[in-house]
């Protein structure tokens, strides 16, 4: 089982259009339960995992979110937080592959309605051990040291915490609480080591994992990911396989690779799963939208090195 909390879900919509002008009829709307927890909870779920996430949502889109993340086959509880649940657009442009990504910020969430999540989060992860996720931005309302006190409580119960955030809350989170696992991309690995922009993956993740101990995966795009648990480095890449909506990957990688973790507790593995719905979910629209039976089949071509 998987379990995630999401502290600034999002109704995510994508806009597939001709071109990024004028009035357009899209060619394509998906919209799906997103921020980065839910979709990463998404892709878990959709490669076949037990999963459930705490998710603080509100208002109309809070319940739209709600009912596609179930529809999705993620067990949703959710606490009201007052607030109207934001929207992201990403349009992708038909003329040039490019695409336009608009995020709101992430919705304000009271001390009470925290309070309220760890303390329910404090008995659900004794019932649910094994590998917890918080993804993406924790809201600036609860200061820097949110997902340090999610990690404490996911710590208490026995379990185990996935961290892929960005900025001061994940340079909070790596140096109070040492994360299990954490996942970054390039940019987030800079912007937590103060490495230079080009520096190898695998420095990146030597670096991060000198301060947490545990495992670190660094991906970098189409380049693929570098992983590091102190003993092994292990770098996976699925070539041939380049699709044209990358939103999501990051958030598909970590769902694959919590699933082949649980499933085989094998890190080659658990990274060719990893790599394999990541590409699956660039092939498609939507962010951690993904076919599982392509995913697993592309698991098992992955390339390890
Ligand atoms: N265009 C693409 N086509 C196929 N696979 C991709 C593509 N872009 C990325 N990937 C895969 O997804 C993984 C994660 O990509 P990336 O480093 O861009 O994550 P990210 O920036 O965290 O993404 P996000 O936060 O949007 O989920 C890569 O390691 C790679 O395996
Ligand atoms: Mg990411």
């Amino acid at each position: 089982m998987i379990s995630a909390v999401a502290l600034s879900p999002a109704l995510d919509v994508t806009y597939v259009v001709s071109e990024l002008h004028g009035i357009q009829r899209p060619l394509a709307v998906r919209r799906v339960g997103g921020g980065k927890s839910l979709n990463a909870a998404r892709a878990a779920a959709r490669l076949g995992a037990d999963v459930l996430a705490l998710a603080v949502l509100g208002g109309g889109t809070g319940q739209v979110v709600r009912e596609a993340a179930t529809a999705d086959g993620v067990v949703v509880e959710a606490f009201d937080g007052g607030a109207l649940t934001r929207t992201c657009i990403s349009i992708s442009s038909a003329a040039t592959g490019e695409l336009t990504e608009i995020y709101e910020t992430a919705v304000p969430v009271a001390a009470e309605t925290f309070d309220a999540v760890l303390e329910r989060l404090a008995d659900v992860a004794r019932e649910r051990p094994g590998w917890w996720l918080v993804s993406g931005s924790s809201p600036q309302s609860l200061g820097d040291d949110a997902l340090t006190r999610v990690a404490a409580t996911v710590r208490a119960a026995g379990a185990r915490l996935a961290v892929d955030s960005h900025g001061r809350a994940l340079a909070a989170v790596v140096r109070d609480a040492a994360p299990d696992l954490v996942k970054v991309n390039r940019a987030e690995a800079v912007e937590l080591t103060g490495l230079p922009v080009d520096a190898p993956l695998t420095d990146l993740v030597d670096a991060v994992g000198r301060r947490t101990g545990g495992l670190v995966v660094v991906t970098d795009g189409t380049a693929g990911a570098t992983a590091g648990d102190g003993r092994s480095r292990v770098h996976v890449r699925l070539e041939g396989h380049v699709g044209l909506f990358p939103v999501g990957s990051g958030d598909s990688f970590l769902g694959g690779l919590l699933v082949g973790l649980e499933e085989t507790g094998s890190l080659g593995e658990a990274l060719r799963l990893a790599a394999a719905a990541a590409a699956a979910n660039a092939q498609v629209p939507g962010a951690a939208v993904l076919d599982p039976e392509l995913a697993r089949e592309w698991a098992a071509r992955v390339a390890l090195g």
